[in-house]
C-alpha cells in the first residue's frame, strides 16, 4: 500500500512525498454515548487510510483519490465545501486549521486505503486524522494528538454535516496494539485496557447496506438526548448531560418526557452503566460476560435507540443461538454497516460460510466478512518499507 501510493504520487507530481496512515476503528461497547459525555470503548484496527503529501511552491491544492481515480484542485486561499464528498474530509481539516490560525501552504495529496467505505468503521475519521497528522508534520504546525482529535471532529461537523461525537477520531489517533481505549468523553481522560481475546477472534460482518437516513437520524438522536437533559436539568441544575443521570433520576421524570425521548435517554443511561461492567470483563478476559453485554447493547440500540435495521438484526439474531459466538452487536452510528462478533477461532470458517448463505437467501444481499486485529493509531510511514 505504501509503495503503491508513493508510486502514484510520483507519477502525478514527480516528487517524493511523506506518507501517513490512520486506522479505522471498532467499538467494543459504548455506542451513542460519546456525544452524551459518556464513556466509549473503541480500538483501532488493521485497516488504514493512507495519505501521501508534499508541499507545493504555489498556493494550489491538488488532491487525488485512488479509489475513485479522481482529481480535485483548489487554492489554499479559497477553501470551501466541494460538491463531491471525498475532498470534503480533507478540505474540512484545512478549514479547521485555518480557523485556528495555523499556516498551511499549497500542497499535493494522494489518498488511498483499505477501510471499507460506509461500513461503520470510520473511514471518514481516518481520512481526517491522516490528513491532519500529515499536514501537521509537513507544515510543522506543532499540534499534539490530543489537540488534533477535536479539530478533526469539528471538520466532520462542518464539512460532512454529521454532528458526531469524538470517539472515531480519538480511536483512530490514539489506537494501541492489542488494547481497547476506555475514553471518558467528558474530559478526554483515557485508559488502555488489554484486549486479550484468548481463543476468540473479532469478526466483522458487513451488511453492505447504508440506509440514507443515517446522518439525519444521527443528528435527531443527538437532539432528542439534549431535549431530555433540558427537562431534567430544570430541576437539577447540576445535570449537564446524560452522563449525570442514572435510571432512578430518569424514572422520576418519565411523565414529563416525551415517550420517545425517554426511550432514547434510557438507552444511553443503561449503556454508560453497561460499559463500566464491560471494562471489568475485558480486564478479566471474561469474554462470555462481555458478549452478553454486547447482545444487550444491540437490543437497546434496536428497541430503544432505534438505530438498527433489519439487515443488522438478522446478522445479530443469527449468531445469538450459536454457543461458539460469545457476543455480537451492530457497531457505529447504525442504519447499516457492520456487526461485530466475538467468535471462537475453531468455529470462524463454518459460521462465516453458513451466515453468508443465509444472509443472501434472507436479504438478497452479499455479506462481506473481515477478521480484524487491534493495532496502533495514526502514524508516519516509512516509505522505504
Ligand atoms: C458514529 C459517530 C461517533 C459515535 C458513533 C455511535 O460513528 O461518528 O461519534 O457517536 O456513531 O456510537
Amino acid at each position: 500500500m505504501i509503495k503503491k501510493i508513493t508510486n502514484i504520487f510520483f507519477e502525478k507530481f514527480s516528487t517524493q512525498p511523506e506518507v501517513f496512515r490512520s486506522p479505522g476503528r471498532i467499538n467494543i461497547l459504548g455506542e451513542h454515548t460519546d456525544y452524551n459525555e459518556g464513556f466509549v470503548l473503541p480500538a483501532a484496527i488493521d485497516k488504514n487510510i493512507y495519505v501521501a503529501i508534499s508541499k507545493r511552491p504555489d498556493s494550489e491544492v491538488h488532491l487525488f483519490a485512488c479509489d475513485f481515480n479522481e482529481q480535485f484542485v483548489t487554492n489554499i486561499y479559497q477553501i470551501k465545501p466541494a460538491q463531491k464528498q471525498w475532498p470534503n474530509y480533507i478540505l474540512g481539516v484545512v478549514d479547521q486549521l485555518q480557523k485556528n490560525g495555523h499556516q498551511v501552504g499549497g500542497f499535493n495529496l494522494v489518498l488511498d486505503g483499505d477501510i471499507p467505505i460506509g461500513a461503520g468503521l470510520s473511514s471518514s475519521a481516518a481520512v481526517e486524522c491522516a490528513t491532519l497528522f500529515g499536514l501537521n508534520a509537513v507544515f510543522d504546525l506543532g499540534l499534539t494528538k490530543i489537540q488534533m482529535a477535536p479539530l478533526a471532529q469539528k471538520a466532520e461537523h462542518v464539512y460532512a454535516g454529521v454532528h458526531c461525537g469524538i470517539m472515531d477520531q480519538f480511536a483512530s489517533l490514539f489506537g494501541k496494539k492489542e488494547h481497547a481505549i476506555k475514553l471518558d468523553c467528558r474530559n478526554l481522560h483515557y485508559e488502555y485496557i488489554p484486549a486479550n481475546m484468548g481463543n476468540y477472534k473479532i469478526i466483522l460482518f458487513n451488511s453492505n447496506v447504508k440506509h440514507n437516513l443515517a446522518s439525519s437520524e444521527y443528528n435527531t438522536r443527538r437532539k432528542q438526548c439534549e431535549e431530555g437533559v433540558a427537562i431534567i436539568s430544570q430541576n437539577n441544575p447540576l445535570v449537564k448531560s446524560l452522563r449525570d443521570v442514572d435510571m432512578n433520576m430518569l424514572n422520576k421524570y418519565a411523565a414529563l418526557l416525551d415517550p420517545v425521548v425517554f426511550k432514547r435517554c434510557k438507552y444511553v443511561v443503561q449503556e454508560n452503566e453497561r460499559l463500566l461492567g464491560a471494562c471489568q470483563d475485558l480486564k478479566l478476559s471474561d469474554l462470555q460476560a462481555l458478549g452478553i453485554k454486547m447482545y444487550e447493547t444491540h437490543e437497546g440500540l434496536r428497541k430503544d435507540y432505534e438505530v438498527s435495521c433489519k439487515e443488522l438484526d438478522f446478522l445479530v439474531n443469527y449468531v445469538k443461538a450459536i454457543p461458539s459466538v460469545a457476543g455480537a452487536r451492530m457497531v457505529g452510528g447504525g442504519f447499516g454497516g457492520c456487526s461485530i462478533n466475538l467468535i471462537h477461532k475453531e468455529a470462524v470458517d463454518k459460521i462465516i460460510s453458513e451466515i453468508s448463505a443465509a444472509y443472501e437467501t434472507a436479504m438478497g444481499l452479499t455479506l462481506t466478512t473481515y477478521q480484524v486485529t487491534i493495532e496502533d493509531g495514526t502514524a508516519a510511514c516509512n516509505i522505504n518499507n
